[in-house]
């Protein structure tokens, strides 16, 4: 099947052509008119989406080489995410799919990235996968194909919003996620002790905000500009801590439910070092670990037209009168 995949929950404007789980074109505009708020403004967001997204998706379709007649279903991102820019993506697929008279499937963004390693490598149920980015930090379990278990999410900031806010105490630019990654390659991870928070109970639950706010009070004391070696040190110990905290939980969800697989995804699963403890833990119970690539990693259309295709082939459509879930949490996503 050849399918059209339409991301827009946040600030990444996204269209890809799958077909048959092979990738023929995957493209994504960043929107950096929200560069100097410092943050994504929904209603710019949602305003850049309507300019781009007709283009991304032109540009989609050439660089597959296929024409508006060889598209055969469309997928489009319903939730989570904001409103105003999931509405954008909804209504074109809606409208692309009306014209042509082809099934058209909403997607959950969070499970998109779950299955996201697939179009990559063979990525098969039973799994546990983490998607650990800027707005998730999240653990699934994926018991057979199409259901998705929530087992364990961050109470308080996500990875990559710790990485972020941390580096920009570090004086990094934004995002700093992939500034903190290159320093720590070349910094000591046991140079500044951090916490590593041990919430009560039988949880799989994690939480950054103690590391977020020791990094802080310790970076007080810190002399101004941090010079090089030193500031490498840092970003090592920062990353370590956040990795062993990931690890730490995908480690204990692989003891508890069964996988033949793990998966970790999101714009963090970028990071070098996630990359390799997962790969570690994984090894140790003699299981592939399965990481998109950078490109796939970031929010895409691919991943959304991927996660469509699978709902699709699993005799699941969406109703025409189906629209944006701000904070969707259900779907074929479900809570244990
Ligand atoms: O999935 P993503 O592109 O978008 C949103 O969450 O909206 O994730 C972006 C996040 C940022 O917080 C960024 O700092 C983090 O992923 N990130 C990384 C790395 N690359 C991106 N964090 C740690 N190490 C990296 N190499
Ligand atoms: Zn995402």
């Amino acid at each position: 099947m050849r399918i059209l995949g339409i991301e827009t929950s946040c600030d990444d404007t996204g269209a890809a052509v799958v077909e048959d789980g092979r990738i023929l074109s995957n493209i994504v505009a960043a929107q950096d008119i929200h560069l100097e708020y410092g943050g994504v403004v929904p209603e710019l967001a949602s305003r850049a989406h309507i300019t781009l997204l007709p283009r991304v998706v032109q540009q989609a379709l050439d660089t597959a080489q296929v024409t508006v007649d060889q598209i055969e279903a469309v997928a489009a991102t319903v939730g989570p995410g904001l409103v105003g820019s999931l509405l954008v993506g909804i209504e074109f697929a809606k409208g692309f799919a009306l014209a042509r008279g082809i099934p058209w499937v909403g997607v959950n963004h969070v499970e998109a990235h779950l299955v996201s390693a697939g179009l990559e490598a063979d990525l098969q149920a039973p799994y546990v996968g983490m998607v650990a980015s800027g707005g998730h930090t999240e653990i699934y379990h994926v018991p057979e194909p199409g259901v998705f278990r929530r087992v364990g999410s961050t109470r308080d900031d996500a990875a990559g919003e710790a990485f972020d806010k941390i580096g920009k105490l570090l004086g990094l630019p934004y995002p700093a996620g992939p500034h903190l990654d290159r320093l720590a390659r070349e910094g000591r991870a046991d140079a500044i002790p951090l916490p590593r928070a041990r919430l009560k109970g039988d949880t799989l639950d994690l939480s950054m905000s103690g590391l977020k706010t020791a990094a802080k009070l310790f970076l007080e004391r810190e002399p101004r500009p941090i010079p090089d070696p030193r500031i490498r040190d840092i970003a090592a110990s920062v990353e370590k801590a956040i990795v062993d905290v990931l690890v730490e939980r995908l480690g204990q969800a692989l003891s508890r439910f069964e996988a033949r697989a793990v998966t970790v995804a999101g714009g963090c699963a970028c990071n070098t070092l996630l990359r390799e403890e997962t790969a570690r833990l994984a090894a140790a119970r003699g299981i592939p670990a399965r990481f998109p690539s950078p490109k796939l990693c970031r929010d895409n259309g691919a991943m959304i037209a991927h996660a469509g295709s699978l709902a699709i082939q699993r005799g699941q459509t969406t109703p025409f009168s189906a629209t944006a879930i701000a904070n969707l949490d259900s779907f074929s996503l479900l809570p244990v």
